[in-house]
C-alpha cells in the first residue's frame, strides 16, 4: 500500500487510512521515488493511490478500477437496446431484488445487476483475493454510481464461507463467473486480473450452499461448458458460436 510519486496530502491520508483498516502494510513512499526499484524489495505488488484514484501495480503492469468496464453496456441498457444483455436476460432481475455476485473481479457484471435491481436493491460483491477486494472496494467509493443503481457492497470472503453464513433463502439470485486455467475468450484486461485473481476451481459445496441461499436462481457463466453438470448446474443451449455459456439451478421456491 503506497501512493503516487507526486501524492497530495489527501491522497496520502486516504493511503494510511486504507492500509489500517484492511491491515495492509504501508510504504511510506518518499516524494518521487520510482516504485519499479520497491518492486521485489519491498513487495512484489502496491496498492496505489493517486489521482487516478487507486490501482495494483505490480513488475508486469497495472490494473486499475473503472466504470468503462461496463459501460457500453449499462448505455444499452439504459437505451432499451433490442439485443438484451445476456446476464440481464438470464438473471431476469427485478427492481428491488438482492443478487450476490459471488466472484466479483472488477465488477463489470455486478454493475450491470446493480443497474437491473436499481437504487432499492443490493448487490453483494464476494472477492476471495484480497488485493482485488480492496482495489474494488476502495475503487467503488471515488465513484459517481451509475443513476438508479443499487450499491455494490464488496466482502473480503471466499464464496464458500460467505454463503455458508447466509440465512437460507436470502438473497433473490447468486451469480457466479469464476476464473479457468484453460480459457478461449480473453481480453487485455482479464490478463491483468489473472496475476491478482484467485484461479481455485468453483466447487460442488460452493454451489449448493449457493442453491440454499438463493429464492429464485442460482447462475454461472464459464468458458468451459463441460463444467455445469459436476457442479449440479443445468447446461443452457449456447448461442452458435458461443464462447461463453451459461448454466443454472433454478430454485424451488
Ligand atoms: C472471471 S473474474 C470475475 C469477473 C467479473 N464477473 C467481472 O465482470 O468483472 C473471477 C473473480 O472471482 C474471484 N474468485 C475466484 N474464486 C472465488 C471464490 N471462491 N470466492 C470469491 N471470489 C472468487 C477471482 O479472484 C476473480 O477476481
Amino acid at each position: 500500500m503506497t501512493w503516487s510519486a507526486e501524492a497530495s496530502a489527501a491522497w496520502m491520508d486516504d493511503a494510511r487510512r486504507v492500509a489500517r483498516e484492511w491491515k495492509l502494510p504501508l510504504y511510506e513512499r518518499p516524494r518521487r521515488r520510482g516504485l519499479v526499484q520497491q518492486l521485489g524489495v519491498v513487495a512484489s505488488s502496491f496498492l496505489v493511490r493517486s489521482g487516478r484514484g487507486w490501482q495494483l501495480v505490480d513488475a508486469e503492469g497495472e490494473l486499475g478500477v473503472s466504470p468503462g468496464i461496463a459501460m457500453l453496456r449499462l448505455k444499452r441498457l439504459a437505451s432499451g437496446a433490442q439485443m438484451p444483455d445476456l446476464l440481464v436476460r438470464l438473471a431476469a432481475l427485478t427492481a428491488g431484488e438482492v443478487v450476490i455476485d459471488a466472484t466479483l473481479g472488477l465488477g463489470a457484471d455486478a454493475r450491470v445487476l446493480a443497474s437491473t435491481v436499481g437504487s432499492t436493491g443490493k448487490v453483494i460483491g464476494l472477492e476471495s483475493s484480497k488485493p482485488l477486494a480492496v482495489l474494488m472496494a476502495e475503487g467503488l467509493k471515488l465513484e459517481t454510481p451509475w443513476p438508479n443503481s443499487a450499491p455494490i457492497e464488496v466482502h473480503h470472503s471466499a464464496a464458500h464461507a460467505f454463503l455458508k453464513a447466509q440465512p437460507s433463502k436470502s438473497a433473490d439470485v447468486v451469480f457466479f463467473d469464476p476464473m479457468f486455467e484453460r480459457t478461449k475468450a480473453s481480453s487485455p484486461a482479464f490478463a491483468e486480473l489473472r496475476r491478482f485473481a484467485d484461479m481455485a476451481p468453483l466447487d460442488r459445496a460452493t454451489v449448493d450452499e449457493a442453491k440454499r441461499v438463493a429464492r429464485r436462481l442460482v447462475l454461472m457463466k464459464s468458458s468451459l461448458p463441460e463444467v455445469f453438470p459436476g457442479l449440479g448446474l443445468e447446461p443452457l443451449s449456447p448461442a452458435r458460436n458461443a464462447i461463453v455459456f451459461w448454466g443454472r439451478a433454478v430454485v424451488e421456491r
